[in-house]
């Protein structure tokens, strides 16, 4: 079909449909001018924050590529009835916005483990690798050792700070084990997965380095069977085999880690009821484990046994925000990259409203003044945002026009995943198939059984004392840097060497 067939046919499916998602005040000029009138008074009206941070409030959307951003902007505005295209995220109102390389030094398309070691340690490093620089090779244990290096928790920590995970999987996978752990292999959850030799030399597994390397204050996620001796039952899935134990060492780390915090109020909990309980004003030290492995979708959650990352960000902060000297935190809505993996958009879409969500919760129990808070992706999906649906369509369905095989094609596709389909030597006839369902797999044009990664730059949103460190397109290894320097944590303390800490606490309760 030539673009003038297709420009005609889309003209005449305008005509006979297209006012459906309109708006009449959009007709209307007058209601763009004064729109932009507004934003640009909010921009003109924007001071730059040079304070010293002393919060870091860092959300990291797994996965979240800047289709999926757009997509889930959409679909949060039609979840509350609108056309869903003006929707304003949480995200989208962060006042500082950059881009992020991602490639490793190895690939072009990265993975979590070495973009998380790149933004959480400032070293670009190997794929698969987490919190060594490239210098260690994936799986070889010897590479490892004098290769470590430390992340923005850690020197948070050794600041004076408070500091936390919160992630929607397990709390061993890549993206929180960058902030604690040092492995040549993302792959190492608990000792079984190691591998004997490497273990002889030296090199110990992921869960046991969540206990014994930086003292975390706040551990919340998944991930009970690492953390157990084999075969153990978990207490929520007694005769479920694969969720029991998988530690071979016999160590209980949940107990292990109790008696290392013995004089503080520290708190252990696999279940909702028992974390609902947990008092943020007098507890010190939290490890909520909610799950055998990772978490379940937002969309799959049992809300009497599993909090949302809405409530565990909330319980994360309010236990960290005692601190004077302030925290950092890491916020992961790590699911929405496993959804992209198995082709489900829906999933994908749902996981990252759930975290714009949990976005708003951090920005109102935080003050901007004091607070940096930066959300960005690790990597991006090869999710595609395919012409031309009408406004207000819903972003799970299929385009208006069809393709030159006659058949439909949906809004959002992949490029490669389990979505790949031929039936008779033709794409899959989609008419009277409901692509909006939670189970819906996208077609992909080429056939693999899990979605791959991407390798466009992601966004990096910043609000707060520095936040404008931030703008312009970098190296993701950068992030780590400019965070330390906000905050002055770490080793370059400029910062807070030419500008002392503001002394916003005292200003305000003169104030009042
Ligand atoms: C949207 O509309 C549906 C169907 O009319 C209704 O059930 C639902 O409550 C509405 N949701 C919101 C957020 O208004
Ligand atoms: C939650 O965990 C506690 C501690 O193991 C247990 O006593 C309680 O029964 C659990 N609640 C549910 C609903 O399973
Ligand atoms: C779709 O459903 C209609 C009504 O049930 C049926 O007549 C039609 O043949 C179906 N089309 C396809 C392509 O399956
Ligand atoms: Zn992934």
């Amino acid at each position: 079909m030539g673009s003038t067939t297709m420009v005609a046919l889309l003209t005449l499916a305008l005509l006979v449909l297209g006012s459906c998602g309109a708006k009449v005040q959009e007709e209307d000029p007058q209601f763009w001018r004064s729109q932009a009138r507004r934003t640009l008074q909010s921009v003109l009206d924007r001071k730059l924050n040079t304070n010293v941070a002393k919060n870091i409030l860092f959300f990291l959307g797994d996965g979240m590529g800047i289709t999926t951003f757009t997509a889930a902007r959409i679909l949060k505005g039609q979840l509350q009835n609108q056309t869903g295209e003006e929707t304003v995220m949480t995200m989208d109102t962060f006042p500082n916005v950059g881009l992020a390389k991602t490639y490793s030094v190895d690939f072009q398309i990265p993975d979590s483990a070495a973009t998380a070691t790149a933004y959480l340690c400032g070293v670009k490093t190997n794929l698969n690798t987490i919190g060594v620089n490239a210098a260690g090779r994936n799986g070889i244990c010897k590479t490892q050792k004098g290769n470590e290096v430390t992340s923005i928790l850690k020197w948070a920590k050794d600041a004076g700070k408070s500091v936390g995970i919160v992630t929607t999987t397990r709390v061993q996978h890549a993206t929180p084990a960058a902030t604690y752990a040092h492995s040549v292999s993302r792959k190492w959850y608990s000792d079984a997965d190691v591998p004997e030799s490497a273990k002889r030399e030296g090199c110990t597994d992921i869960a046991s380095q969540l206990i014994k390397n930086t003292d975390i204050d706040v551990i919340i996620g998944g991930g009970r069977k690492y953390m157990t001796p084999r075969g153990t039952k978990d207490p929520e899935y007694p005769r479920d085999f694969l969720s029991r134990g998988k530690r071979k060492d016999g160590r209980n780390l949940i107990k292990e880690w109790q008696i290392l915090k013995t004089g503080k109020v520290a708190r252990y909990v696999w279940n909702k009821s028992d974390f609902d309980a947990v008092d943020p004003e007098t507890t010190d030290y939290l490890m909520a484990l909610f799950e055998p492995g990772d978490l379940r979708f937002e969309e799959d959650r049992n809300p009497s046994m599993d909090p949302s990352i809405i409530e565990t960000t909330e319980k994360a902060i309010r236990i960290l925000q005692k601190n004077p000297k302030g925290f950092f935190l890491l916020v992961e809505g790590g699911r929405i990259d496993q959804a992209h993996h198995d082709g489900r958009a829906y999933m994908a879409l749902h996981e990252t409203v759930a975290f714009d969500n949990a976005i708003a919760k951090g920005l109102e129990l935080t003050r901007e003044e004091e607070t940096l808070t930066i959300v960005m992706a690790d990597h991006s999906h090869p999710l595609t945002f395919n012409g031309f649906p009408f406004r207000g369509q819903s972003i799970l369905g299929k385009s208006p026009l069809w393709a030159t095989d006659f058949l439909p094609y949906t809004t959002l596709m992949y490029g490669n995943g389990p979505g790949y389909k031929v039936v008779n030597g033709k794409r899959p006839d989609l008419r009277n198939v409901t692509t909006k369902g939670k189970d819906y797999v996208q077609l992909s044009a080429a056939p693999l059984e899990s979605t791959t990664h991407s390798g466009e730059d992601v966004a990096v949103l910043a609000r707060g004392p520095m936040a404008h460190l931030l703008q312009g397109i970098h190296e993701q290894s950068y992030v780590a840097h400019a965070m330390a320097y906000a905050a002055c944590v770490g080793d370059d303390l400029r910062h807070c060497q030419e500008q002392p800490m503001p002394e916003l606490d005292t200003s305000l309760s003169s104030a009042q």
